[in-house]
């Protein structure tokens, strides 16, 4: 009998919380207090603590925290900005939309984050920051990062859309460094399929600098202080009451979620041992720098990818690929001036990456079922 698994279902998580939701939810439309107000700034307090951050401050979206990110730090027509070409549009596109210039630098190949090394080597006289991306769930390695940045006086924008709760390498003696908490600030995303998921749009901006988390607070509301009267000129992107008080309550199973996707991940590390032995070319994800992964995505390498998910698609597997194409080589970016070639880490992994399923409900069947059709692809 064929087990079929979705990429992704968000109905199982659902029904697990449904009537903590409505509850929380019956109290919002009771109260009738839809902006802001007490569940935001209960959820900003939370994230702020999580991520072991003086401050936090919600937003409409992952792409608006980016955004109000560079507008606080004053980044503008003409500055650069030096990011990874393998990521999201929105790490890019917010940048672009300032007027400013996303320079792009290559990846590690083996982590498909930024790669430190090539950093220095794009720097300008007009570049004013860097944003690394923490993709799949796993910290990009910020110390040669940050080491730079501060030997060049450039802000560091940490976009951490797919990182709540991931770490990276420990200082001596003391925790990992949590994602959002090592740059000035962070940019979190609670899009519906993200490891705290909202049921719309929403995100959040962490840091540690008070002028910053002043200026992103009233930038968020269109620079209005007091009201009616504009310091700066802001945007509309609040974060609404009814998605806070649905986080809230799905937050207190954050860290349990987090072991489950753990423990996955784990599990598709042990099933596919033997075709690793038999098969060349397959790559599971590693993980770095003694940093804690919290496996938003479980993306593996293949050579034969296309034809591989389509054989799981005929035996009821989802899988998705983040990204089919680097952001150098998009329509928009033509002008840019940049070539197949250029930055080849980004474009080899955009033609081998191959994202599994893995959400905190996946049984062991699911695994199996997922494990055993990549490996009679495998055997044809
Ligand atoms: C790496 C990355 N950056 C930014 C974003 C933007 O977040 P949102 O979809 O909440 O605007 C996302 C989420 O999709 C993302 O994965």
């Amino acid at each position: 009998m064929k087990t079929h698994v979705p990429f992704f279902d968000l109905a199982v998580q659902f029904k697990s919380i449904e009537e903590e939701v409505k509850s929380a939810l019956d109290e919002v439309f009771r109260t009738q207090q839809f902006i802001l107000g007490s569940n935001v700034q209960a959820l900003e307090e939370t994230i702020a603590r999580y991520c072991a951050t003086r401050s936090a401050i919600g937003v409409a979206s992952g792409s608006d925290a980016l955004l109000l990110s560079l507008m606080a730090l004053g980044i503008g027509s003409g500055d650069e900005v030096l990011l990874p070409p393998f990521t999201f549009f929105a790490t890019a596109g917010s940048v672009s939309r300032l007027g400013a210039i996303p320079v792009f630098v290559d990846i590690d190949p083996e982590t498909y984050n930024i790669d430190p090394s090539g950093i220095e080597e794009r720097i300008s006289s007009k570049t004013k920051a860097i944003i690394p991306v923490h993709l799949f769930g796993q910290c990009a390695d910020m110390d040669p990062l940050l080491k730079v940045a501060k030997g060049r006086k450039l802000f560091v924008i940490e976009d951490a859309a797919q990182a709540l709760g991931a770490e990276y390498r420990p200082i001596a003696g003391e925790e990992g460094r949590r994602a959002g908490q090592m740059g000035d600030l962070g940019c979190f995303s609670f899009y519906p399929t993200k490891n705290l998921g909202a049921f719309g749009d929403a995100g959040m901006v962490v840091t540690d600098n008070p002028e910053l988390s002043e200026k992103v607070r009233l930038l968020r509301a269109h620079g209005s202080q007091p009201k009616y009267f504009h310091k700066w000129i802001g945007i509309n992107s609040r974060l609404d009451t009814v998605q806070a008080a649905i986080l809230l309550v799905k937050f207190k199973y954050l860290e349990k979620w987090t072991g489950e996707r753990q423990r996955k991940a784990e599990r598709y590390r042990l099933l596919f041992q033997d075709l690793l032995s038999s098969v060349d070319g397959i790559r599971l994800p590693t993980v770095q720098y003694q940093n804690r992964h919290i496996f938003h995505q479980y993306v593996i390498r293949v050579r034969e990818r296309d034809r591989l998910r389509k054989s799981l698609a005929e035996g009821g597997i989802g899988t998705d690929i983040y990204y089919p194409l680097p952001l150098h080589l998009q329509e928009c970016y033509a002008s840019l001036g940049y070539r197949r070639g250029d930055l080849s880490n980004s474009e080899k992994a955009s033609e081998e990456v191959l994202a599994l399923p893995i959400y905190p409900e996946l049984t062991e069947d699911q695994q199996i079922a997922v494990v055993d059709r990549i490996k009679a692809f495998y055997r044809k």
